[in-house]
Parts: structure tokens; sequence; C-alpha cells
């Protein structure tokens, strides 16, 4: 039989995980859209002023995420392979993003903290559906036409609490390994995720450049994370494989 001594994993994305797909970050330059920081749109008070300026926003990105130039990268690639090797027990991937990249690269069982752009969810009812195409405070509930107005992107708002938070922590006590990709560390509770890792952890960072948590952190990489990621699962593959015993 085959036993493996390898730390947990716990792998956290952010939007600079797929800034070479082709979508923006959010608080690089230009991370504006139409003169509006996401901080205006992404919140439920501007949802109950503004419902179809919000409806726009999440049209708009909707709309980028399914053009066929925005593919998956190599980053997203070699967590996908990561997480084939060593088995959903010793890894977790946990994302502030809410595209389908990780998915489309093959990663199971992907926890999209801040929700998903490609669902929607009745606000009365917690129903959650896959959605492609654009919503409008006209939009026909799926299920219940006399709802109207109800469906509201499947994304967390600022203010509101992000979905099985529960669950990361659990995973975050128990991890060994805990990898921050792309993400400028700005956004609670997830840039206080590395706080919550044990004493024992090892705790890396991937970015382009320092940010306001990288203190926390044991390593720095600094580059693109489709050069940094693949490098790091290769590093990780070797522990991997003399990690193994025969027993
Ligand atoms: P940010 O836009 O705040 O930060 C992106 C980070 O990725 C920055 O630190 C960049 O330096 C880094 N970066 C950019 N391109 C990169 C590349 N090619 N390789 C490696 N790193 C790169 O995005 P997040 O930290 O994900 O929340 O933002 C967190 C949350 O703030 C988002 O989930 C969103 C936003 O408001 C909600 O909408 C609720």
């Amino acid at each position: 039989m085959t036993k493996h001594k390898f730390p947990p994993i716990v792998v956290l994305t952010g939007a600079g995980v797929s800034a070479e797909s082709g979508l923006p970050t959010f608080r690089g330059t230009g991370g504006l859209w139409q003169g509006y920081r996401v901080e205006e749109v992404a919140n439920p008070a501007a949802f109950r002023r503004h419902p179809e300026l919000v409806h726009d926003f999440y049209n708009w990105r909707r709309k980028a995420l399914l053009d066929p130039r925005v593919q998956p990268n190599p980053a997203h690639r070699a967590l996908a392979e990561l997480q084939q090797l060593v088995g959903p027990e010793h890894f977790y991937l946990v994302t502030q993003n809410v595209d389908d990249l990780h998915e489309r690269a093959g990663a199971k069982q992907v926890h999209h903290l801040h929700g998903e752009l490609l669902k929607v969810r009745c606000s009365e009812t917690g129903e959650v559906w896959p959605w492609v195409t654009d919503l409008h405070v006209e939009t026909p509930h799926p299920s219940r036409p006399e709802l109207r107005g109800t469906l509201r992107p499947h994304i967390v708002w600022f203010g509101e609490q992000p979905l099985k938070l529960t669950e990361v922590y659990r995973h975050l006590q128990q991890c060994g390994l805990f990898i921050a990709i792309g993400t400028s560390g700005n956004v609670y509770p997830a840039a206080g995720f590395v706080q919550a890792t044990p004493p024992g952890c090892r705790r890396i960072e991937l970015n382009l450049e320092d940010t306001p948590t990288s203190p926390e952190f044991h390593e720095h990489r600094r580059g693109p994370a489709g050069d940094l990621v693949p490098a790091l699962v290769r590093e990780l593959q070797v522990l991997w494989d003399s990690s193994s015993s025969e027993c």
C-alpha cells in the first residue's frame, strides 16, 4: 500500500490568477467600470437603488467571461493537475473569483467564496440556477412566474456573508501548506485566511508585487501566475513523490 505523509494544501486564488486569461483584476489600472469602483456597484444598497446598473455590470462581466478568447491559463491548469495528483483529501481550492476558469481547467469541488458569475439566485427563495445570458429586472423567474424582479447574480456583495466560511476555516486549521495566488490582500475575510493557518504551516505568496499581507508569508515569489504556479506545482510533485512510501 502507498502511504503519503504530505501536508494538506489550501490554495487561495484571486483575480490575478485569471489576469493572463484576459479578465481584468479589480485593483489594477483600469479597475474601474464606467467610472464606478467595484465597491459602488457590488453591494445590496446599490442593487435596491439601481438594479439595472448592477445587472449591467454583471451582464458585462458575464459576457467577458464567455468570450471565446477567455480560456484557462497555465496557472489554472497546473492547480487542476496538482489536485488530481494529491487527491481531494490533501487539496482544498478556495477562490475569490466568480469566473469558472478553475473548473474549465479540470479542477473539482472549487469553493467560490464570492459566488459565481454563471449562476443566478432568487432573493426570495434562495434557489440557484446556471445562467449564461443577460439578466434584467424584468427577466421572468424560471419556476415562479408570479415573482418579479427577485433574480439577482449569485454573487456575494460587499456587506454580505461569504459562502461556506466554516468549511474554509476547518480546512485552514488542518493545513500544512497555504498558497495565496494573485490576490491583493485587501478584502476580508479572505485576506485574513493566512493568519488562520496553524503555526507550523508553510505559507507561500505568489503575486506580481508585495501586498499588505505579504509579511504573514514565509515565502514570496514574484511574477506572473502563469509562470509561477506551474513551477511551484513541479516542485510539489517532486516532494509528493518522495513523500510516498511503501508500507
Ligand atoms: P485584486 O484586483 O484586488 O488584486 C489582484 C492581485 O493580483 C494584485 O495583488 C495583483 O498584483 C495580482 N496580479 C495581477 N496580475 C497578476 C498575474 N498575472 N500573476 C500574479 N498576480 C497578479 O483582486 P482580489 O484580491 O481577487 O470581491 O480581490 C478580492 C475581491 O475584491 C474580489 O473577489 C472582489 C473584489 O471586490 C467581490 O466582488 C465581493
